[in-house]
């Protein structure tokens, strides 16, 4: 009887410890300088990516580069206790090609142009804070395996990705999720009110998670 006893209070203990918030790492301060910059210059971009495109102006990209806040949550309830850390990579992946790939359709003289270079300037300088701030080891831990797949869609080369993959998408709804999950990713560099209202339930904290199951 006693065992018995010692091994449910063992068990409520582990329960306890199991369902206890997963405790995130903050975003490092250093982070918010870069991305409150790169923040500026998203919020120009209907100006910069509508207005001077053709109306209904699309380009192609990868399926996994139109990456919105409800892919996001999607993982996060996919593989428990995902890290942010990797979320955040996924989300460096996505942006890098998503820029590049409108950089691309853009001639030399296209009145955009520098606005685009910039941003791609800016989210550099975002990456190279994010590279130095976190130590190699962390940054280079394995994937789980649904998020390994993401990853290697998106670095495949663009002669081997099936046509089914690529999708159409206007350089300004790419550059919305760009902003909408940047918020949603570093949401302690912005006010609660940037960080989406989809994004709300979620810093890897599996309470929440678990009650909308
Ligand atoms: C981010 O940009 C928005 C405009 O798109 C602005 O309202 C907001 O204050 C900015 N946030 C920060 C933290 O700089």
């Amino acid at each position: 009887m006693v065992q018995l006893s010692t091994s449910v209070y063992l068990l409520g203990g582990l329960l306890g410890l199991l369902l206890s918030p997963v405790r995130v790492a903050p975003t490092s301060a250093s982070m918010c300088t870069p991305l409150k910059t790169l923040n500026d210059s998203l919020s120009h971009r209907r100006r910069y990516m509508k207005h001077n495109f053709p109306i209904d102006y699309t380009i192609r990209v990868h399926q996994k580069e139109v990456f919105k806040l409800s892919n996001i949550n999607r993982m996060r309830l996919q593989v428990e206790g995902l890290d942010e850390l990797i979320l955040q990579r996924l989300w460096f992946q996505v942006n890098q090609g998503v820029l590049k790939k409108i950089i691309r359709v853009m001639p030399e003289r296209h009145p955009s142009r520098p606005y685009a270079t910039e941003l791609e300037r800016r989210f550099r300088d975002v990456e190279g804070v994010f590279v130095q701030s976190h130590p190699a080891e962390l940054l280079q831990q394995e994937l789980p395996e649904t998020i390994q797949e993401t990853w290697d869609h998106l670095t495949e080369e663009s002669d081997r990705v099936p046509e089914s993959s690529w999708r159409l998408a206007s350089p300004k709804s790419l550059l919305d999720n760009f902003c909408h999950t940047m918020h949603c990713l570093f949401s302690e560099c912005f006010a609660s009110t940037e960080a989406q209202q989809d994004c709300k339930y979620n810093r890897g904290n599996p309470q929440v998670t678990l009650g909308r199951l």
